[in-house]
């Protein structure tokens, strides 16, 4: 072992600051391409930022962690998209803040679930999934139905996100309260579901 080898290693400090900035190198390589790459920056044909109703959903999709035994995260490989449809790519998830690909499949895949059940399905499955699915072990959401959504707040956080350059317009932006009055979490949640992934899937 080198002289300075040791010293290293027998210094705490110095020992921290040198992992930082080796850790630091691994975040980097994986970070930068994806605020620099163009493949990931761009919409892919037919994504467009979340109509207020469905990013309503999407929040209720998060806070509820769904995320926690579904993954929305197609691979390219035939097991997958025989079984889901085509697989992800990159610019599908440019309006994803943060991205909900997850890696625990507790549940199916729901990158591409929009239009396979009709609404009812869903609302049915989401009160008590054992209703439509006897096996089933996921859990049911029956307060969501009874929960009304911030009709003022949706503006704030589509202005946050244009802010953060999802291009809303104003009129978007204006008539999102009307979009989502009197609509509930569980309406929400349902068209978030019904929205996923119809770009490519072509339903
Ligand atoms: C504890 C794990 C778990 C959690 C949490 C969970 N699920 Fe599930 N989910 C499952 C399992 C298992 C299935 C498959 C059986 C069934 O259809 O109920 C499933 C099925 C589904 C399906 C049908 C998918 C298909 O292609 O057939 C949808 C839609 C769904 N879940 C939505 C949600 C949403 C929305 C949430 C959050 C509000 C959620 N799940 C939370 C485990 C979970």
């Amino acid at each position: 072992m080198s002289m300075s080898h040791k010293k290293l290693e027998k210094n705490i400090n110095l020992m921290a600051v040198f992992i930082v900035i080796v850790v630091s190198i691994g975040g980097l390589v994986e970070i930068l391409p994806l605020i620099f790459q163009d493949q990931v920056r761009t919409p892919a044909e037919g994504i467009e930022p979340y109509p207020p109703l469905e990013l309503a959903g999407r929040d209720v999709y998060v806070r509820e962690g769904c995320y926690n035994c579904h993954s929305q995260m197609i691979r390219p490989f035939r097991s997958e998209t025989v079984r889901y449809g085509p697989y992800s790519v990159a610019g599908e998830s440019v309006y994803d803040r943060p991205h909900q690909w997850g890696s625990k499949r507790t549940g199916p895949d729901l990158a591409r679930v929009g239009g396979r059940y009709s609404d009812d399905w869903h609302r049915i499955h989401l009160l008590n999934p054992r209703d439509v699915v006897p096996a089933s072990n996921m859990p049911g959401y029956p307060w969501l139905e009874g929960a009304a959504i911030d009709a003022a707040e949706i503006r704030t956080r589509m202005r946050a996100l244009r802010a953060l350059g999802d291009p809303y317009t104003d009129d978007q932006i204006e008539s999102a309260e009307t979009a989502v009055e009197g609509k509930s979490e569980m309406d929400a949640l349902i068209a978030y579901l019904q929205g996923l992934g119809k770009a490519r899937s072509g339903r």
